[in-house]
């Protein structure tokens, strides 16, 4: 399977943070944000991944990321000129996913917890319909509610409801099958002009394909974009990091772990000059 991480946008509700660095490279304690979708991505099992993001922040994701080779990985890049929507992306990478199934995660999203690692894996084996991940939240009406069956097939989804059919949250993880890329060319934009990942979601579900995980309650989702949910995220990560000695989402780790990168390469791949608490980490796994 292949996957796109979302990293465009214009993060208005950071300003002026945003004003000269795209969101999904500010630090969320110890790395970049956009290292914790794409560490997301890896414990899935993908190794193609394409990251869309806006023109004048491509240099930058290049200078982060490179072609991937470092974290055992194949990443691409398309430009989004404008925020047109979530959908959009699966437009723009139409070509990229030549024609198979699709995960598409929010360059803004931050997931953790036990079992983790197997529910994405087996979301990575979905080929017919679509899955989305959900989450258990105090205020759905802030949010992409859905409302399913016992056998975990949606029902309902209803962007920010005032009298939510559930409290569950959609987040900003998506599987779909093949025909994403066609669905999303056929929407039409919402009233904010935007290419809606609820209407495409809606789409599968009235086909009777939406399928739904659970993010249990000794899980964490968080969307990073607001500088106090920024600041909740930097503080969750560096409290379990401190406490385990354990990183979330180390890049390198995980590809060592899934067996993608060698320790010989991993060594020749790291900066020489660099005593940050982050590359100490990698270094010990080495070492
Ligand atoms: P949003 O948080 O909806 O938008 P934003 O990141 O521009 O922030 P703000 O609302 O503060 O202006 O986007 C959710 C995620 O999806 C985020 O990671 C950016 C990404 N995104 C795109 O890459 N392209 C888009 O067209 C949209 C709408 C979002």
């Amino acid at each position: 399977m292949k996957a796109i991480i979302l990293a465009g946008g214009n993060g208005t509700r950071l300003a002026p943070i945003t004003t000269a660095v795209n969101k999904h490279l500010l630090p969320v304690h110890d790395k970049p944000m956009i290292y914790y979708p794409l560490s997301v991505l890896m414990l899935a099992g993908i190794r193609d991944i394409l990251v869309v993001c806006r023109d004048c922040d491509l240099t930058a994701y290049q200078h982060l990321l490179g072609d991937g080779e470092r974290f055992g990985v194949a990443i691409s890049y398309a430009l989004q000129s404008e925020p047109k929507g979530i959908a959009e992306a699966l437009i723009i990478g139409e070509h990229f996913l030549a024609n198979g199934p699709c995960c598409l995660i929010l360059g803004d999203n931050f997931f953790f917890g036990e079992g983790l690692g197997p529910k994405l894996r087996e979301a990575a084996q979905l080929r017919v319909g679509a899955a989305v991940f959900a989450y258990q939240v105090a205020d759905p009406e802030r949010f992409g509610v859905i409302s399913f069956d016992e056998q975990l097939r949606a029902l309902t989804i209803a962007e920010k409801p005032r009298h939510p059919k559930s409290d569950w949250a959609v987040t900003g993880l998506y599987f779909f099958d093949h025909q994403a890329p066609e669905i999303a060319r056929h929407l039409r934009p919402s009233s904010r002009g935007e290419l809606e990942i609820t209407s495409l979601n809606r789409h599968y579900l009235t086909q009777n394909e939406l399928r739904v995980f659970l993010l249990g309650r000794g899980s964490a989702w968080l969307d990073m974009g607001t500088s106090a949910s920024l600041q909740e995220a930097g503080a969750f990560v560096q409290m379990i990091e401190q406490r385990q000695g354990l990183k979330i989402a180390c890049l390198e780790e995980i590809a060592l772990k899934n067996g993608w990168i060698d320790a010989d390469s991993l060594k020749r791949s790291l900066p020489t000059r660099c005593d940050s608490e982050y590359y100490r980490y990698v270094r010990q796994l080495v070492t």
